[in-house]
């Protein structure tokens, strides 16, 4: 979507991975969905490091509504569990330097029964920008008419520019409408868009999103660049689910993928190395790039799929790469690889390269495209590399 916003992969906190749909808030005071949690959220993002970093929009998924409209035919919160209101939550995370997002869907219903915004479009578009609302995530269940939803999404991003106020616009319909998918209406309509199904917390989860995306990776990597991105779910980093090893392979494929960063743990209890992944600068400058293209896997070697993505020359060097290196071995050991750069790639440009490792403690090195190099990758684990040419 050509409005300016999400020039690079989106970065934020979204509830939906962890919180779910927790609305009883005497059993569960501290993690059900209401405004204290988006405010505790709030605070974390700019307290602890992540909105320096660029995580910069705390989003609302489903379940803040309440279950009618108000007598105006308007949307209204929750008004046990957000009694302020979301212009007031919205007047919080902004004061903290933080954007908001919110949740609907198309339908007649959300996924989780509350009003959806089938013949309200307008008036929820403005509702909205009223509250001032950054970013508006859109799914697509209780639809009545599948076929209808790609006009339909045009028509709420139309209504959302018409509000003036710069909303990213995230999209579900893409997942809903399966291979009859238009992708470019999503393009069009939106500025990222999901693609499959829901991420659950598990390895497994992630491992099927992966394979959907490498079974489509030329033509999902056609159809992203700045303003418009493939959204393959959240981060599970920090949760019950990844690993140490896993959460560096979650963060390598969506770092390489240009996929936007979204995580959904909390925020409060989140263990410092998973911490320290979700904050990693050089990953993160690697997410952020402004050439903005969708990298893929080159080969996939002994089970360990090579992932390349194309980044942008700094000044005074023409060429850079991400490289990254996960394996989808079981076999409980380090497994080591080894290769050289020009045959491992299939380099454009033989040369010397610096090589840092993202997320290793050593120092970068120079290495020529020909001299035989090895890494070791552990079980679902992954290694990122970081390529800069120096010279022919
Ligand atoms: C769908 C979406 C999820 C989440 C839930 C909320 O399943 O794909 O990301 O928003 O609805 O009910
Ligand atoms: C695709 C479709 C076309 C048209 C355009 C709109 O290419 O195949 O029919 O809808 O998108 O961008």
């Amino acid at each position: 979507l050509d409005n300016g916003l999400a020039l690079t992969p989106p970065m934020g906190w979204l509830h939906w991975q962890r919180f779910r749909c927790v609305t009883d808030c005497v059993q569960f005071p501290d993690d059900c969905i209401s405004e204290k949690l988006f405010q505790v959220m709030a605070d974390r993002m700019a307290e602890d490091g992540y909105l320096e970093a660029g995580y910069e929009y705390v989003i609302m998924d489903d379940c803040w509504l309440s279950s009618e409209r108000d007598s105006d035919g308007r949307l209204q919160a929750d008004p046990d569990r957000f009694p302020s209101g979301i212009k007031a939550l919205a007047d919080y995370v902004h004061d903290k330097g933080l954007k908001l997002g919110i949740y609907e869907d198309y339908g007649t219903n959300t996924c989780a029964g509350y009003p959806g915004s089938l013949d309200h479009l307008e008036i929820d578009a403005n509702t909205f920008a009223e509250w001032g609302i950054d970013y508006l995530k859109f799914d697509g269940c209780n639809v009545v008419a599948d076929e209808a939803m790609e006009q339909g999404h045009l028509e709420m991003a139309s209504y959302l520019n018409q509000t003036g106020r710069p909303i990213v616009f995230s999209c579900e319909f893409p997942l809903y409408r399966g291979d009859a998918a238009n992708y470019s209406v999503a393009i069009e309509a939106c500025n990222l868009w999901r693609n499959y199904h829901d991420i659950e917390d598990s390895w497994d989860s992630l491992t099927s999103i992966v394979n959907y995306f490498k079974d489509n990776q030329e033509k999902f990597a056609s159809v992203a660049g700045p303003g418009h991105w493939n959204d393959p779910d959240m981060l599970l980093i920090g949760n019950y689910g990844l690993s140490y090893e896993q959460s560096k392979a979650q963060m390598t494929i969506w770092t390489i993928l240009a996929s936007p960063l979204l995580m959904s743990v909390d925020l409060r209890t989140i263990k410092p190395e998973f911490r320290d992944i979700l904050l990693n600068p050089h990953a993160l400058n690697i997410s952020q790039d402004p050439l903005g293209l969708q990298g893929h896997v080159h080969k996939t070697i002994d089970n360990i799929d090579v992932w390349m993505r194309r980044i942008s020359p700094v000044a005074g060097e023409q060429f850079s790469l991400a490289v990254g290196f996960v394996s989808n071995r079981k076999d409980g050991y380090p497994y080591r690889l080894e290769f050289t750069l020009e045959s491992l790639l299939d380099l454009e440009y033989p040369g010397a390269y610096v090589l840092m490792d993202v997320f290793g403690d050593t120092e970068d090195i120079l290495v020529r495209s020909i001299d035989t190099l090895e890494v070791r990758v552990k079980p679902t684990g992954a290694v990122l590399w970081h390529l800069v040419l120096q010279s022919f």
